[in-house]
């Protein structure tokens, strides 16, 4: 059996624990240094995974935006920017949503059997739409993207996803970001839900490091014996400045 991606876990967190605004309200939770470094962190993973709720209120493009590390990727062998994923049970997904429409990349789409027939018809083309059982978890996501050569996968929230990851103990890092500021508003989403994890007060997860970016602060806690396996492109990175540093 082919085995499971490395999983890279990343969010942003309000000081308070929330993901976001009080829907429909919207709130930056990084800086432009951080959203960088976030880019750096896409350019070295094969996929990018969000919840469908992600998808539909943020309209994300999931792309890596510096030219240089895409051309870093194209060097390295690797498409130009990773593949993008998404789970959904209702199949409401927006056809014209930037999911579908931004760059040209793999795209999957998971779904219990039952909805994946009818979504294949309407988003034909758009994207794979693989079903999974009565009900998707998230291991038979990654066993899946492993047999189609994800080696590396980047979870970017929302807190659904972020809870069945980390409760299921499928996590390799997570990258975790703290702003400063508080929401305070009961019905804004949550980093995670309630959840039986396995890191717990009498199993503390490592901490691997602490970084300041601006005004906020990088947590990367080391969540499995894969932790800081580097990807290939990073490892492959001083070489390939050199070679663009030539031209
Ligand atoms: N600050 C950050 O770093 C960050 C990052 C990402 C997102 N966010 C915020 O997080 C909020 C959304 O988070 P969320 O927790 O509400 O939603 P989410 O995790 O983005 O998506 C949840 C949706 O994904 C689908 N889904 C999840 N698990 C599934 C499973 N096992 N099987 C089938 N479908 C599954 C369902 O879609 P259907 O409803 O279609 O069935 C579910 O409603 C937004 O406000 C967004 O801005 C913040």
């Amino acid at each position: 059996m082919t085995e499971r991606p490395y999983v890279t876990l990343s969010c942003a967190m309000s000081i308070d624990g929330y993901l976001d605004g009080d829907p429909p309200r919207r709130l930056a939770m990084s800086n432009a240094a951080d959203f960088d470094r976030v880019d750096e962190v896409r350019a070295g993973h094969d996929a990018i995974m969000v919840g469908a709720s992600t998808l539909r209120r943020d309209n994300p493009r999931l792309l890596v935006r510096s030219a240089e590390r895409r051309m870093r990727r194209v060097e390295a062998g690797m498409p130009a920017g990773p593949a993008k994923v998404t789970v959904t049970s209702s199949g409401d997904l927006p056809r014209d949503a930037a999911f579908f429409t931004a760059g040209d990349v793999d795209r999957y789409v998971y779904a219990p059997v039952a909805r994946a027939r009818r979504l294949r018809s309407r988003i034909a083309g758009a994207a794979t739409v693989v079903g999974l059982g009565e009900r998707v978890t998230m291991a038979a996501v990654l066993d899946d993207l492993a047999d189609r050569g994800i080696r590396r996968l980047m979870v970017e929230g929302g807190g659904q996803l972020l809870t069945q990851f980390l409760a299921d103990d499928l996590v390799d890092e997570l990258q975790l970001v703290i702003a400063p500021f508080f929401v305070g508003e009961s019905r804004a989403p949550r980093v995670v839900g309630p959840g039986a994890f396995p890191w717990t007060a009498a199993r503390r997860a490592p901490l691997a490091e602490t970084r300041q970016v601006g005004d906020v602060v990088l947590l990367r806690y080391a969540l499995s014996e894969r932790f800081g396996r580097p990807a290939p492109v990073l490892r492959a990175q001083p070489r390939q400045l050199a070679t663009l540093g030539a031209r």
